[in-house]
């Protein structure tokens, strides 16, 4: 079991969670996630990990209520536990793999849409940690949904705030802020932007015109988390990857995000299922290992 030492609301149907988790704890980097399961009867939830503590053998979690399982899981205190924390799951950010001089050498932009905010925050502090003075954009639909700021502005070179109704800092959505902080003779080497679909397509539609190299996190695709569902195949340029396997961050140039949405869409009904078995054949990806 693993217990929750710390649960908080940060917005509507917005919650963050201090899970006992040591052996992942020691080992998870940042771009990471975990499958999380409340009992026998709980879905597998997959989550992008907020915050690591090694020494305290904890991590943090935040997640949305967006149906009856994160509803359930909402109701969760201190005190209570999850069934199973399964991971490190997925692959790290590329950064943590790379030459540390060679990262040192970049300028990153973070555009963190959201909920999107959470996976964000620990990639920001690792090039904190790592002596990198990243510039930050974190947008949301208005004031009351703007979570994590004071931690984000703790790790952060400079953290841009934006709401797309102007109640709280700048207005306006986050490639407004990418094009005003490009127009005023701000250079990036690297745009990591995570958020929701739409916002990382339209992310990637602007940075591609200004020539900044940009990664995604395809978080959102993913159903079961294990290379077995089939549910988070992506096209990235000319090849077939797998979110949870492969990912979940990839080249956000080079991803298809209309197939992407489209299949994301689909998969939600057994029909669009049946449709996708019948297009695309064997779909998942073989981590059953029978048929690879
Ligand atoms: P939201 O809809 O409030 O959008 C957040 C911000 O994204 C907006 O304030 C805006 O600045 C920007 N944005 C939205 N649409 C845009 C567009 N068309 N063009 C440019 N910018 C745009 O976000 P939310 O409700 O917090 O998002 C929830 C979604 O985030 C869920 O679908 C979830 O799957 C996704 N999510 C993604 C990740 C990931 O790893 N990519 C992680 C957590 C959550
Ligand atoms: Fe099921 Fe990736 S989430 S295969």
């Amino acid at each position: 079991m693993y217990k929750i030492l710390e649960a908080e609301m940060l917005a509507d149907k917005i919650y963050l969670m201090v899970v006992e988790a040591p052996r992942i704890a020691k080992s998870c980097e940042p771009g990471e996630f975990v499958i999380v399961r409340m009992d026998e009867k709980g879905e597998r939830i997959p989550l992008t990990i907020c915050d690591i503590d090694r020494e305290a053998g904890t991590i943090t979690i935040v997640f949305q209520i967006v149906g009856a399982s994160t509803y359930r899981i909402a109701g969760l205190g201190v005190g209570d536990a999850f069934l199973d924390v399964v991971g490190p799951l997925g692959q790290p950010s590329e950064f943590v793999k790379e030459d540390l001089e060679t990262v040192k050498k970049r300028k990153y932009l973070f555009v963190a849409g959201g909920v999107g905010t959470a996976p964000v925050y620990p990639q920001v502090k690792w090039m904190h940690e790592h002596g990198i003075e990243a510039d930050v954009i974190v947008g949301a639909k208005n004031k009351d949904l703007v979570i994590l700021e004071e931690r984000m502005e703790q790790v952060a070179g400079t953290l841009y705030v934006t709401t797309d109704d102007g109640s709280y800092k700048r207005k306006g959505m986050v490639t407004q802020v990418i094009q005003d902080l490009v127009d005023e003779g701000k250079k990036y080497d690297v745009c990591v932007a995570i958020g929701p679909m739409i916002m990382m397509k339209f992310v990637c539609k602007l940075t591609k015109e200004l020539g900044i190299p940009t990664i995604v996190s395809m978080n959102p695709i993913m159903v079961d988390g294990t290379g077995m569902c089939g549910a988070c195949r992506l096209t990235v340029g000319d090849e077939v990857k797998f979110a949870c396997v492969d990912g979940p961050e990839f080249d956000g140039h080079l991803v298809d995000f209309d197939q992407a949405m489209k299949r994301q869409q689909m998969y939600k009904t057994e029909e669009g299922r049946a449709m996708l078995k019948a297009q695309e054949g064997d779909t998942h990806h073989g981590g059953c290992g029978n048929c690879r």
